[in-house]
Protein backbone atom coordinates (compact mmCIF):
# COMPACT_ATOMS: atom_id res chain seq x y z
CA UNK A 1 0.00 0.00 0.00
CA UNK A 2 1.20 3.47 -0.44
CA UNK A 3 1.84 5.72 2.63
CA UNK A 4 -0.36 8.24 1.50
CA UNK A 5 -3.53 5.56 1.16
CA UNK A 6 -3.35 4.83 4.96
CA UNK A 7 -6.37 5.87 7.10
CA UNK A 8 -5.66 8.84 9.43
CA UNK A 9 -4.03 9.72 11.68
CA UNK A 10 -1.43 7.17 11.20
CA UNK A 11 2.06 7.12 12.86
CA UNK A 12 4.62 5.74 10.48
CA UNK A 13 8.71 5.45 10.31
CA UNK A 14 10.66 5.56 7.15
CA UNK A 15 12.74 2.34 7.97
CA UNK A 16 15.83 3.16 5.74
CA UNK A 17 15.89 6.60 8.15
CA UNK A 18 15.70 4.62 11.15
CA UNK A 19 18.21 2.12 10.55
CA UNK A 20 20.86 4.92 9.21
CA UNK A 21 20.41 6.51 12.88
CA UNK A 22 20.88 3.58 14.19
CA UNK A 23 24.44 2.51 12.70
CA UNK A 24 25.12 6.54 12.58
CA UNK A 25 24.53 6.65 16.49
CA UNK A 26 26.48 2.70 16.93
CA UNK A 27 29.42 3.82 14.80
CA UNK A 28 30.03 7.23 17.12
CA UNK A 29 29.45 5.37 20.20
CA UNK A 30 31.68 2.78 19.14
CA UNK A 31 34.39 5.77 17.90
CA UNK A 32 34.17 7.22 21.69
CA UNK A 33 34.82 3.67 23.57
CA UNK A 34 31.47 3.51 24.88
CA UNK A 35 28.75 0.99 25.22
CA UNK A 36 24.98 1.72 23.73
CA UNK A 37 21.99 0.55 26.00
CA UNK A 38 19.80 2.69 24.35
CA UNK A 39 16.32 4.14 26.38
CA UNK A 40 13.84 2.12 24.58
CA UNK A 41 10.76 4.51 26.28
CA UNK A 42 11.41 6.69 23.10
CA UNK A 43 9.57 3.71 21.27
CA UNK A 44 8.14 0.91 22.92
CA UNK A 45 8.61 -1.72 20.54
CA UNK A 46 10.58 -5.27 20.95
CA UNK A 47 11.02 -5.29 16.86
CA UNK A 48 13.42 -1.97 17.21
CA UNK A 49 14.55 -3.31 20.60
CA UNK A 50 15.86 -5.72 18.85
CA UNK A 51 17.08 -4.11 16.12
CA UNK A 52 18.97 -1.58 18.15
CA UNK A 53 20.70 -5.14 19.59
CA UNK A 54 21.49 -5.97 16.11
CA UNK A 55 23.22 -3.22 15.43
CA UNK A 56 25.41 -3.35 18.22
CA UNK A 57 23.74 -2.49 21.11
CA UNK A 58 24.67 -4.54 24.77
CA UNK A 59 21.26 -4.10 25.91
CA UNK A 60 18.37 -1.37 26.52
CA UNK A 61 17.03 0.99 29.36
CA UNK A 62 13.39 1.06 30.33
CA UNK A 63 11.74 3.69 32.21
CA UNK A 64 9.44 0.92 34.02
CA UNK A 65 8.75 -2.34 35.19
CA UNK A 66 5.57 -2.20 32.70
CA UNK A 67 7.85 -1.44 29.64
CA UNK A 68 10.83 -4.47 30.94
CA UNK A 69 7.81 -7.09 30.78
CA UNK A 70 6.68 -6.22 27.50
CA UNK A 71 10.44 -5.95 26.27
CA UNK A 72 10.78 -9.56 28.26
CA UNK A 73 8.08 -10.88 26.49
CA UNK A 74 9.17 -9.88 23.00
CA UNK A 75 12.50 -11.96 23.63
CA UNK A 76 15.01 -9.28 25.24
CA UNK A 77 17.03 -9.97 27.05
CA UNK A 78 19.19 -7.19 29.26
CA UNK A 79 17.23 -4.86 30.69
CA UNK A 80 17.85 -1.76 33.10
CA UNK A 81 15.16 -0.36 34.24
CA UNK A 82 15.95 3.04 34.78
CA UNK A 83 12.97 4.79 37.26
CA UNK A 84 13.13 3.53 40.89
CA UNK A 85 10.37 1.76 42.29
CA UNK A 86 8.26 1.35 45.22
CA UNK A 87 6.02 -0.51 47.10
CA UNK A 88 5.35 -4.80 47.52
CA UNK A 89 3.59 -5.17 44.65
CA UNK A 90 5.55 -3.42 42.06
CA UNK A 91 8.73 -5.25 44.21
CA UNK A 92 6.99 -8.53 43.75
CA UNK A 93 6.69 -8.32 40.10
CA UNK A 94 10.43 -7.28 40.06
CA UNK A 95 11.18 -10.40 41.46
CA UNK A 96 8.74 -12.73 39.43
CA UNK A 97 10.71 -11.72 36.37
CA UNK A 98 14.23 -13.16 38.13
CA UNK A 99 12.37 -15.57 38.77
CA UNK A 100 10.17 -16.43 35.02
CA UNK A 101 13.31 -15.13 33.10
CA UNK A 102 16.60 -16.28 34.84
CA UNK A 103 18.76 -16.05 31.93
CA UNK A 104 17.85 -12.39 31.81
CA UNK A 105 20.35 -9.81 32.94
CA UNK A 106 18.01 -7.50 35.15
CA UNK A 107 19.63 -4.23 36.63
CA UNK A 108 16.86 -1.98 38.66
CA UNK A 109 17.31 1.53 39.38
CA UNK A 110 17.49 3.04 43.15
CA UNK A 111 18.18 5.38 45.38
CA UNK A 112 17.71 5.12 48.60
CA UNK A 113 18.08 2.57 51.59
CA UNK A 114 14.48 1.81 51.83
CA UNK A 115 14.60 0.22 48.31
CA UNK A 116 17.90 -1.51 49.33
CA UNK A 117 15.21 -3.11 52.15
CA UNK A 118 12.51 -3.98 50.97
CA UNK A 119 13.90 -4.96 47.28
CA UNK A 120 16.18 -7.57 49.29
CA UNK A 121 13.67 -8.99 51.63
CA UNK A 122 11.43 -10.33 48.47
CA UNK A 123 14.65 -11.20 46.57
CA UNK A 124 15.47 -13.62 49.53
CA UNK A 125 11.94 -15.19 50.04
CA UNK A 126 12.29 -16.62 46.38
CA UNK A 127 15.86 -17.02 46.22
CA UNK A 128 16.93 -14.62 43.32
CA UNK A 129 19.49 -11.85 43.80
CA UNK A 130 18.60 -8.17 41.62
CA UNK A 131 21.16 -6.14 40.60
CA UNK A 132 21.11 -2.72 41.76
CA UNK A 133 22.08 0.82 40.44
CA UNK A 134 21.79 3.34 42.09
CA UNK A 135 20.75 6.79 40.45
CA UNK A 136 22.65 9.73 41.62
CA UNK A 137 21.65 13.47 41.10
CA UNK A 138 23.50 14.78 38.16
CA UNK A 139 21.62 18.44 38.65
CA UNK A 140 18.08 17.51 37.08
CA UNK A 141 16.54 17.44 40.68
CA UNK A 142 14.49 14.74 40.06
CA UNK A 143 15.43 11.33 41.86
CA UNK A 144 18.66 10.48 42.26
CA UNK A 145 21.14 10.55 45.87
CA UNK A 146 23.48 13.07 46.20
CA UNK A 147 27.28 12.91 45.89
CA UNK A 148 28.84 12.53 48.91
CA UNK A 149 28.43 10.07 52.37
CA UNK A 150 25.08 9.29 51.40
CA UNK A 151 25.80 7.97 48.33
CA UNK A 152 28.76 5.43 49.92
CA UNK A 153 26.61 4.54 52.90
CA UNK A 154 24.01 2.97 49.75
CA UNK A 155 26.64 1.55 48.40
CA UNK A 156 27.87 -0.01 51.79
CA UNK A 157 24.15 -0.88 52.49
CA UNK A 158 23.80 -2.65 49.41
CA UNK A 159 26.94 -4.55 49.63
CA UNK A 160 26.40 -6.06 52.81
CA UNK A 161 22.63 -6.99 52.04
CA UNK A 162 21.92 -10.09 50.54
CA UNK A 163 19.41 -10.71 47.72
CA UNK A 164 20.91 -7.57 46.39
CA UNK A 165 24.04 -6.84 44.87
CA UNK A 166 25.96 -3.55 43.67
CA UNK A 167 26.55 -3.10 40.13
CA UNK A 168 27.19 0.50 39.50
CA UNK A 169 25.74 4.29 38.85
CA UNK A 170 23.19 6.33 36.92
CA UNK A 171 23.66 9.93 36.21
CA UNK A 172 21.54 10.92 33.68
CA UNK A 173 20.66 14.85 33.36
CA UNK A 174 17.98 15.36 31.43
CA UNK A 175 17.14 18.70 31.71
CA UNK A 176 20.25 19.33 29.60
CA UNK A 177 19.14 17.53 26.60
CA UNK A 178 17.86 20.32 24.49
CA UNK A 179 20.18 23.00 25.55
CA UNK A 180 20.61 24.88 22.33
CA UNK A 181 24.58 25.16 20.65
CA UNK A 182 26.72 22.47 21.23
CA UNK A 183 29.75 23.94 23.16
CA UNK A 184 27.41 25.20 25.71
CA UNK A 185 25.52 22.07 26.14
CA UNK A 186 28.50 19.44 26.04
CA UNK A 187 30.12 22.16 28.90
CA UNK A 188 26.75 22.01 31.02
CA UNK A 189 26.54 18.35 30.92
CA UNK A 190 30.28 17.62 31.76
CA UNK A 191 30.01 20.07 34.89
CA UNK A 192 26.66 18.34 35.87
CA UNK A 193 28.97 15.07 36.42
CA UNK A 194 32.39 16.33 37.29
CA UNK A 195 31.95 15.82 41.13
CA UNK A 196 30.74 12.44 40.74
CA UNK A 197 33.48 11.23 38.43
CA UNK A 198 36.08 13.10 41.29
CA UNK A 199 33.84 11.73 44.30
CA UNK A 200 34.54 8.06 42.49
CA UNK A 201 38.28 8.46 42.30
CA UNK A 202 38.98 9.80 45.55
CA UNK A 203 36.46 7.91 47.93
CA UNK A 204 34.88 5.64 46.08
CA UNK A 205 38.16 3.56 44.28
CA UNK A 206 40.51 3.89 47.56
CA UNK A 207 37.54 1.54 49.04
CA UNK A 208 37.34 -0.69 46.16
CA UNK A 209 33.57 0.18 45.60
CA UNK A 210 34.14 1.41 41.92
CA UNK A 211 31.03 1.09 40.16
CA UNK A 212 31.22 -1.31 37.01
CA UNK A 213 28.47 -0.14 34.96
CA UNK A 214 28.42 3.89 35.08
CA UNK A 215 25.15 4.56 32.66
CA UNK A 216 23.71 7.82 31.41
CA UNK A 217 24.08 10.22 28.65
CA UNK A 218 21.48 11.18 26.14
CA UNK A 219 20.84 12.16 22.05
CA UNK A 220 22.28 15.52 23.03
CA UNK A 221 24.64 15.17 25.58
CA UNK A 222 26.61 11.65 24.46
CA UNK A 223 29.65 13.70 23.62
CA UNK A 224 29.72 15.54 26.40
CA UNK A 225 32.28 12.72 28.52
CA UNK A 226 35.22 12.22 27.13
CA UNK A 227 38.03 11.23 29.61
CA UNK A 228 35.17 10.13 32.12
CA UNK A 229 34.30 7.09 33.05
CA UNK A 230 31.08 6.33 31.81
CA UNK A 231 30.46 2.65 30.67
CA UNK A 232 27.24 2.98 28.89
CA UNK A 233 25.16 5.77 27.25
CA UNK A 234 21.27 5.75 27.49
CA UNK A 235 20.40 7.94 24.29
CA UNK A 236 16.94 7.30 22.84
CA UNK A 237 15.68 9.86 20.84
CA UNK A 238 18.15 9.53 18.37
CA UNK A 239 16.36 6.86 15.94
CA UNK A 240 13.25 8.68 15.84
CA UNK A 241 14.29 12.25 15.82
CA UNK A 242 11.74 15.17 16.46
CA UNK A 243 11.56 18.88 15.50
CA UNK A 244 12.55 19.74 19.08
CA UNK A 245 16.17 17.55 18.94
CA UNK A 246 16.60 19.00 15.40
CA UNK A 247 17.05 22.12 16.56
CA UNK A 248 20.01 21.95 19.58
CA UNK A 249 22.35 22.10 17.18
CA UNK A 250 25.52 19.63 16.65
CA UNK A 251 29.58 20.04 16.10
CA UNK A 252 29.24 22.56 12.51
CA UNK A 253 25.49 23.61 13.23
CA UNK A 254 24.53 26.23 15.79
CA UNK A 255 20.53 25.32 15.27
CA UNK A 256 20.04 22.15 13.56
CA UNK A 257 21.34 18.66 14.60
CA UNK A 258 22.15 16.92 11.77
CA UNK A 259 23.82 13.95 13.72
CA UNK A 260 20.26 12.01 12.72
CA UNK A 261 17.21 12.56 10.79
CA UNK A 262 13.71 12.90 12.11
CA UNK A 263 12.32 9.76 11.14
CA UNK A 264 9.13 8.99 12.76
CA UNK A 265 6.17 10.99 11.31
CA UNK A 266 2.35 11.43 11.46
CA UNK A 267 0.37 10.85 8.03
CA UNK A 268 -3.26 13.35 8.68
CA UNK A 269 -5.86 14.43 6.05
CA UNK A 270 -7.14 18.19 5.60
CA UNK A 271 -11.05 17.80 6.48
CA UNK A 272 -11.80 21.07 6.51
CA UNK A 273 -10.88 24.29 4.65
CA UNK A 274 -12.63 27.35 6.13
CA UNK A 275 -10.74 30.26 4.53
CA UNK A 276 -7.66 30.21 1.89
CA UNK A 277 -5.44 30.98 4.64
CA UNK A 278 -6.83 28.14 6.95
CA UNK A 279 -7.59 24.66 6.65
CA UNK A 280 -8.10 21.61 9.41
CA UNK A 281 -6.50 18.64 9.55
CA UNK A 282 -7.77 15.02 11.51
CA UNK A 283 -4.38 14.86 13.30
CA UNK A 284 -4.61 17.23 17.13
CA UNK A 285 -3.12 17.03 20.43
CA UNK A 286 -4.94 12.73 20.95
CA UNK A 287 -2.50 12.38 18.06
CA UNK A 288 0.30 15.22 17.85
CA UNK A 289 1.34 15.82 21.51
CA UNK A 290 2.60 19.78 22.29
CA UNK A 291 4.37 19.27 25.42
CA UNK A 292 7.23 20.61 23.61
CA UNK A 293 5.96 22.80 20.98
CA UNK A 294 4.04 22.39 17.73
CA UNK A 295 5.19 19.98 14.82
CA UNK A 296 5.83 20.77 11.42
CA UNK A 297 4.45 20.14 8.24
CA UNK A 298 6.68 18.33 5.62
CA UNK A 299 7.85 19.94 2.87
CA UNK A 300 5.78 23.09 3.42
CA UNK A 301 7.63 26.20 4.92
CA UNK A 302 4.56 28.24 4.39
CA UNK A 303 2.27 26.36 6.59
CA UNK A 304 2.66 26.71 10.65
CA UNK A 305 -0.01 23.92 12.67
CA UNK A 306 -1.76 25.28 15.69
CA UNK A 307 -3.28 22.93 18.02
CA UNK A 308 -6.94 22.86 17.32
CA UNK A 309 -7.99 20.81 20.44
CA UNK A 310 -8.05 17.39 21.10
CA UNK A 311 -9.12 15.72 17.41
CA UNK A 312 -8.25 18.91 15.14
CA UNK A 313 -5.10 20.45 13.87
CA UNK A 314 -5.56 24.04 12.16
CA UNK A 315 -3.01 24.93 9.45
CA UNK A 316 -2.18 28.48 8.96
CA UNK A 317 -0.63 28.99 5.05
CA UNK A 318 1.07 31.93 4.62
CA UNK A 319 1.06 31.35 0.72
CA UNK A 320 -1.86 30.87 -1.90
CA UNK A 321 -1.12 27.52 -2.33
CA UNK A 322 -3.89 26.01 -1.00
CA UNK A 323 -4.64 22.54 0.08
CA UNK A 324 -7.09 20.08 -1.14
CA UNK A 325 -10.25 18.71 1.47
CA UNK A 326 -9.44 14.94 1.67
CA UNK A 327 -5.24 15.62 1.07
CA UNK A 328 -2.97 13.95 3.11
CA UNK A 329 0.35 15.57 4.54
CA UNK A 330 2.79 14.31 6.66
CA UNK A 331 3.81 16.11 10.03
CA UNK A 332 7.50 15.80 11.72
CA UNK A 333 6.47 15.74 15.84
CA UNK A 334 7.96 18.17 18.81
CA UNK A 335 8.34 15.56 20.65
CA UNK A 336 8.56 11.77 19.55
CA UNK A 337 8.36 10.00 23.19
CA UNK A 338 4.80 11.43 23.80
CA UNK A 339 3.33 11.10 20.06
CA UNK A 340 4.22 7.85 19.84
CA UNK A 341 2.45 6.60 22.89
CA UNK A 342 -1.40 8.15 21.33
CA UNK A 343 -1.22 5.40 18.86
CA UNK A 344 -1.64 1.43 18.96
CA UNK A 345 0.67 0.42 16.00
CA UNK A 346 3.74 1.75 14.03
CA UNK A 347 3.46 1.78 10.09
CA UNK A 348 6.72 1.01 8.66
CA UNK A 349 7.56 2.58 5.29
CA UNK A 350 10.20 1.92 2.50
CA UNK A 351 10.42 4.13 -0.63
CA UNK A 352 6.58 5.69 0.20
CA UNK A 353 5.32 1.97 0.45
CA UNK A 354 4.10 0.85 3.85
CA UNK A 355 5.74 -2.57 4.30
CA UNK A 356 4.54 -3.57 7.83
CA UNK A 357 2.87 -2.85 11.09
CA UNK A 358 4.36 -2.69 14.30
CA UNK A 359 2.28 -3.21 17.33
CA UNK A 360 3.49 -0.38 20.00
CA UNK A 361 3.50 -3.37 22.72
CA UNK A 362 4.62 -1.05 25.59
CA UNK A 363 1.90 1.54 24.98
CA UNK A 364 -0.08 2.32 28.42
CA UNK A 365 2.26 0.33 30.27
CA UNK A 366 3.65 3.42 32.30
CA UNK A 367 3.12 0.56 35.37
C1 LIG B 1 16.95 7.98 32.44
C2 LIG B 1 16.93 8.31 30.98
N1 LIG B 1 17.96 7.89 30.22
C3 LIG B 1 17.99 8.14 28.88
C4 LIG B 1 16.97 8.84 28.25
C5 LIG B 1 17.05 9.07 26.77
O1 LIG B 1 17.42 10.34 26.45
P1 LIG B 1 17.18 10.98 25.03
O2 LIG B 1 15.79 10.65 24.60
O3 LIG B 1 17.37 12.41 25.28
O4 LIG B 1 18.19 10.40 24.12
C6 LIG B 1 15.90 9.31 29.02
C7 LIG B 1 14.86 10.11 28.38
O5 LIG B 1 14.03 10.74 28.97
C8 LIG B 1 15.87 9.03 30.42
O6 LIG B 1 14.87 9.44 31.19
Amino acid sequence: MKLENLDTPALFIDIDTVEKNLAEMQRRIDHLGLTLRPHTKAHKIPQLAQKQIDFGAKGICTSKLGEAEVMLEGGIKDILITTPIAGDTKIQRLIELHTQYPEAQLYQVIDHPQHVDEIALLARQSNVEVNLLIEVESGQQRCGVAVGNNLTALIDKITNTAGVRYLGIQAYSGHLQLIKGFDERQKQARSAVIALFDYIDTELKPRNLTPKIISGGGTGTYQAYKGLNYTEIQAGSYLFMDASYSNIGDEEHQDRNLQFSPALKVLSTVISHPTPNRAVIDAGMKSLSIDLGMPTVDFRQDITYQCGGDEHGILHLSSDQTLKIGQTIVLTPSHCDTTLNNFDYLHVVKNGLVVDKWKIAGRGRSD
